[in-house]
Order: structure tokens, then sequence, then C-alpha cells
């Protein structure tokens, strides 16, 4: 099946009692067993959930993976991955990642002995560099939030592999219509489901996506183990979600190239950061892993100034100021004091995130309506 027969197909299929085409919600928390462990295969809801289990076996597909698990939160599904780690372990991340997954690492497990080093994995040297014998997991987030570089997946994996090194990629921005790592090497894909794959921000959920059999019993044992499960009515709305992803994704894309093209020739706008333009410094492999440059963007101010900043932010109306990404909706968000404020400024400041840049995630709304709110709100 191609990617837009997957959506809608894949892992689903009626419901067999009474011919549902849309997988039911099954909102059970237990199953009646014949005699004791004589049942279906389901037996609690923490453990397994029928449309848990359509939803993971579809975004397996998505991700052209043998097996998918859900979790609560993108944050529950790092937790989870953190778990395969023990006291003594390190790993390496890159330096320009989402503000709570640098907050669990440096906040909750390095209190537990691991330690993480953080760098910039544009460079693969920079990665090379820092690995010994303790390491034990490379931590890829690509493109990067909020600065949209683009690491070489195939580059970081291979080099994992030949050290004995679990790779993980964070494939929020991207979504599985863009990119796909498993594919480039990666042994375990994350998603924040919350964003693009879901796409109308009205659903919090996480997943992880792999091949290894033994990776997914280990897994699999901490997402019962643990419980950070979501619910069958959020699965069920993810996977309505799901089946127009790769429209939703097309149109991101399209509108995204206008607005990056518009603010890049805005004479307010100092820098623009999107992989799309053919002088971004990681271009050439954007366009090698990825299908398109995405609705993600980034930009700063030629005044760099946090005051016309937060201005911009309070006269856009339908870029709305808020928390997250990747839904139909466009939003618009200050990375310094709100997605990123749990990193130090001096570790921002390193991979570039200045005080004055905005981020910008680009709906499937009329490009041209975008396009006159930033206009009226850079005036
Ligand atoms: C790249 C990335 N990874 C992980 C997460 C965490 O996901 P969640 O908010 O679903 O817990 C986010 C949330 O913004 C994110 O942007």
């Amino acid at each position: 099946m191609k990617f837009a027969t997957k959506t809608l197909h894949a892992g689903v299929h009626p419901d067999p009692e009474t011919g549902a085409i849309m997988t039911p919600i099954y909102q059970t928390s237990t199953y009646v067993q014949r005699s004791p462990g004589d049942h279906d295969g389901y037996e609690y809801s923490r453990t397994h959930n029928p449309t848990r289990t359509q939803l993971q076996d579809n975004l397996a597909a998505l991700e052209n993976g043998k097996w998918g698990l859900c979790f609560s939160s993108g944050m529950g599904a790092i937790d989870t991955i953190c778990k395969l780690l023990k006291p003594g372990d390190e790993v390496i991340a890159t330096n320009d990642l989402y503000g709570g997954s640098y907050r669990l690492f440096t906040k909750v497990y390095e209190a537990f002995g691991i330690k993480f080093h953080f760098t910039d994995l544009s460079n693969t040297d920079n990665f090379k560099n820092l690995i010994n014998a303790n390491t034990k997991m490379v931590w890829v987030e690509t493109p990067t939030n909020p600065m949209l570089t683009i690491i070489d997946i195939e580059g970081i994996t291979a080099l994992a592999k030949s050290n004995g090194i679990l790779s993980v990629v964070d494939n929020t921005f991207a979504s599985p219509f863009l990119q796909n790592p498993l594919d480039l090497g990666a042994d375990l894909v994350m998603h924040s489901v919350t964003k693009y794959i879901n796409g109308h921000s009205d659903v919090v959920m996480g997943a992880l996506i792999g091949n290894d059999e033994i990776l997914l019993e280990r897994l699999s044992f901490y997402q019962n183990a643990c419980g950070a499960v979501p619910g069958p009515q959020d699965c069920f709305l993810v996977l309505r979600g799901i089946k127009t992803l790769h429209l939703r994704m097309e149109r991101h894309c399209e509108n995204g190239r206008i607005i990056a093209q518009f603010l890049r020739e805005h004479p307010k706008v100092a820098k623009v950061y999107w992989p799309g333009f053919t002088d971004h410094p990681n271009h050439e492999i954007a366009k090698r892993q990825m299908k398109d440059f995405g609705g993600m963007m980034s930009f700063t101010l030629k005044s760099d100034s946090i005051e016309d900043a937060h201005s911009f932010l309070s006269k856009t109306e339908l870029f709305s100021l808020a928390e997250s990404l990747g839904g139909v909706e466009s939003l618009c968000g200050h990375p310094a004091s709100m997605t990123h404020a749990s990193i130090p400024r001096e570790e921002r400041m390193k991979s570039g995130l200045v005080d004055s840049l905005i981020r910008l995630s680009v709906g499937i709304e009329d490009v041209q309506d975008l396009i006159d709110d930033i206009k009226k709100a850079l005036a």
C-alpha cells in the first residue's frame, strides 16, 4: 500500500460483529474470560485495548515499522524509552530539541545517574567525538525545534550501529508523511501524536514505532508496568485524524513554502529558518531524507527586540499565540518564553535560539489570508 492508502486502511478493519466501518471506541476497562486465562487476547485495558491496537498497527504501517506502541503523551513515550537506560549510561542528544525532552533528561533522569551530552548533531563529527564505552543512546530530533536544523539520519544511525548505540529519532516535526527514520537506519521512531499525526489540536498522545522484537518486548513491558497509556476515545480521534494526514501535510507544505518566501522578502525580517531554502545549510540532506519541507519555520526581526517580537505575537489574528504545532489551524509562538523556557539561556543561545525568535506552525487555511495576517502584525 502507498502512504495515502495506508492512512485509511492499514491496521484497521470493519468491526467483525456489526460491520461498522469505523473502528469502535472500546470504552471498557476489562474483558470477560471464559475460564481463567481463556480469552481472546484482551484481559485489561492498560495492557491492551482493541481501539488502541488498531491505532498502533496503523502507526507502525505509516512508519514502515513492524510494531507501534501508544502512550498518553509524547513525554510518556520518551519517558518509556529512558527506562531502557541504567545508572552510568550516557546519551548523546541534539542541542536544539524540544524543551520538555531536555527537562525530562536533565531534571528527571540525570538524578538516576544517567549522563546526557547535548551537541549539534548536524555535524556528525560532534557525535563521533562524544562516543565512549558508556554511550548507549543517541537522541535525534530533525528538523530541530525551533531552529529547523536538519540532521543526517543515515549518517548518525550508521555511526550508532557500528558502535552498538541505540538510535532514536523524534519525528514529530516531519510526521511520517515527510520522513521515515526506520528506513534510514533508526532503531526507534518517537512521535508526539498530539501534533501532525492527530492534526486537530484535540488530543495529547505519544507513540513509539520500531522493528526489533526485543525492543518491543521491553517497551511494551514498561507500557503496561508503568501505565502511561491513552484512552480508547483518544485513539479513535487519532485514527480519524490520520485519515487526512497526507492531504493536510500537502497543504502545510504548500502554504509553508509561500509563507517562508514572503517572510524572507519582508523588510522587517532578519532571518528565516526553513529547510526548503536552497541556501539552508542542510538543504541537500533535507532533500534527500524528506519528501517535502513542511510548514514549520522560525524567523527573527531586524530590530532583534523582544518587545517587537511580543508585539507581532499579540497582533496576529489567524496565527493564534499558543503552545504546540501541527494542527490544521496556524499557530505562532515565542520559544524563549514558551516551549523552550526550561532550557537555560546560555544553552539556547548556543543553538541560535535568540530572544526575538518567533516560531510559526503554518496551518491549512487560505494562504493569502495568512499572509495578510502576518503583513498586518509586522506593520
Ligand atoms: C518535538 C517534540 N517532541 C516531543 C513533544 C512532547 O509531546 P507531548 O506534548 O505530546 O507530550 C513535543 C511537544 O511539543 C515536541 O514538539
